[in-house]
């Protein structure tokens, strides 16, 4: 009996000691009361480029396509950008930005002059898309535009003259234009990018150099009228931290209110990108430690811009982030389309709550690209188009926009294959204006369910709800055929206890759990 009592004893101690390190291994603490910093809506914003099939075929395909239009927009892409709510949305590039001339760009598209798009493809650009096709498009999806102007190739005068074109309610030889063009009041646009890159296709140029080049554009980029412009200087890639230490050291902060940032997610090199569809475990780690290493960059580059602006005002405008593999075989190498799995949602999902995490800083952020570029979020062929898992996990963080950034602390098990090795999961939290907890959770691990417990401190919950987007395997993405292999769905595999919430986070998942 005494024997028995006993060994029941230390099973009940093992049970209890299991418990408790499982607890403790996945555990999440929100402090719903301690929030300061609110998550622009601006981070989730987009960029379409004159790449590849992008705007041509992709957003737009002229009043005169037997593909369903509105105005020569595709009705369908045009509907999904809508339901998405995109705060912004920059063109036109990219690379293409410091090649671009917007004069080509407007009046009847018969007399518009041709070009060559040397950067992508080196196809004929017949300059269809333009200044007003993309103000019409920006106001029909209700997002605002942010244009970059054109350092490398252009002039002062060019960039000071189409932002006159744009801004200016007055008599003006530009607003003149303007008007016989068509659009009577300008559009009041705020956000101007000076150049794009200009340490590498945007002009080559040495960081002093643009700096001094950024104070002369910069001075000649008015504000017009009630359009007060808010300029985003070109910043570095990766981690050139000394292009952010020059450029704020030269340039004047009363000149400038953002500066960029650009980071790609490559599985492999630079030089030899592995696909976008086939990959083993370790890549599909590699490739999501890789997008966590953004982090580190935000960190980095944020301790030299502190220096010189303790005061937080410069936003960090990550203006292109996203993953970059191999072109799908048989497409155009200059193209840039790739397919986009599940791998791609947790990219975008372990971004995005990088990117929350540093809100204080990172005021907009611009995945690249929208449409049958990169990142998509969007795919089409000549009648068809498709949502990427990408498209999914924007959706799904739709709370986090313009909410109040929630401190948390989360213990996480590790998930390692071969070299890789990650936390499982990944979180961002934060409150929205009417009281509701927003968390955010992606569990990268491919094959295991994680119980997460979750203790919220500062709020009574009530309520919970919660979705996610999800799919058979690390590696499933959505086709033309078969459109809906990853998708959002409602999740309900949680339980709600006074203070404390436990949920069941299925394997290769992304989810957004909201508690009232
Ligand atoms: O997004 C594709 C290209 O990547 C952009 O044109 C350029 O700015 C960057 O190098």
């Amino acid at each position: 009996m005494k024997t028995r009592s006993l060994k029941g004893m230390i099973l009940l101690a093992a049970a209890l000691l299991v418990t408790f390190v499982s607890n403790a291994q996945n555990r999440l603490i929100v402090n719903a009361d301690q929030g300061k910093t609110t998550i622009s809506r601006h981070i989730y914003g987009h960029f379409a480029e004159h790449l590849g099939r992008n705007i041509y075929g992709g957003i737009w395909v002229g009043p005169n396509s037997d593909i369903p239009n509105e105005d020569g927009y595709r009705k369908d892409v045009m509907q999904a950008l809508i339901d998405l709510e995109i705060p912004n949305l920059r063109w036109p590039g990219g690379c293409f930005a410091d090649e671009y001339h917007w004069t080509d760009g407007i009046g009847d598209p018969a007399d518009r002059p041709k070009m060559i798009n040397t950067h992508w493809g080196g196809v004929t650009e017949d300059n269809s898309f333009g200044t007003h096709e993309f103000m019409n498009f920006a106001k029909k999806i209700g997002t605002e535009p942010y244009i970059t102007g054109n350092v490398g190739s252009g002039s002062v005068e060019e960039m000071s003259k189409w932002i006159e074109y744009i801004n200016f309610d007055g008599v003006s030889p530009m607003a003149d234009l303007r008007r016989r063009n068509g659009q009577e009041e300008p559009w009041n646009i705020k956000y101007w990018g000076v150049g794009n890159e200009s340490w590498g296709c945007g002009g080559n140029m040495t960081p002093e150099y643009y700096a001094n080049e950024y104070r002369r554009y910069a001075t000649y980029a008015r504000d017009y009228g009630g359009a007060k412009l808010y300029k985003i200087a070109g910043g570095a890639n990766n981690w050139d931290y000394n292009w952010t230490e020059v450029l704020m050291k030269n340039i004047p902060l009363w000149m400038m209110d953002g500066l960029s940032l650009h980071y790609y997610t490559i599985a492999g090199s630079w030089e030899n990108k592995k696909s976008a569809t086939q990959f083993d475990k370790e890549t599909y780690l590699e490739t999501l430690r890789k997008a966590a290493f953004i982090d580190e960059l935000i960190t980095r580059h944020g301790t030299i811009m502190d220096k010189y602006d303790p005061e937080k005002r410069i936003g960090m405008i990550i203006d292109e982030w996203g993953t970059w593999f191999q072109v799908e075989p048989g497409t155009n190498p200059g193209f840039l389309y790739q397919q986009n799995t599940m791998r791609d949602a947790h990219v975008a999902a372990i971004s995005l709550n990088i990117f929350n995490k540093h809100a204080d800083r990172v005021h907009m952020a611009n995945l690249a690209q929208t449409v049958n570029v990169l990142q998509a979020i969007i795919l089409t062929n000549e009648t068809d188009m498709i949502l990427t898992p990408t498209y999914h996990v924007f959706d799904l963080y739709k709370p986090h926009k313009d909410a109040t950034l929630l401190p948390h602390h989360l213990v996480s098990e590790e998930v390692s294959f071969g070299k890789e090795k990650m936390e499982a999961l990944n979180v961002s939290t934060s409150k929205s204006d009417d009281g509701t907890v927003n968390i955010s959770i992606a569990n990268i691990h491919p094959d295991k369910k994680i119980d997460l417990d979750v203790v919220l401190r500062g709020i009574e919950a009530k309520n919970v709800s919660a979705e996610f987007v999800t799919a058979p395997a690390i590696d499933a993405y959505n086709t033309f055929e078969k459109k809906d292999v990853v998708k959002k769905a409602a999740f309900r595999d949680f339980k709600l206890n006074k203070d404390s919430l436990k949920i069941s986070v299925p394997a290769n998942s992304v989810l957004m759990v909201r508690v009232k």
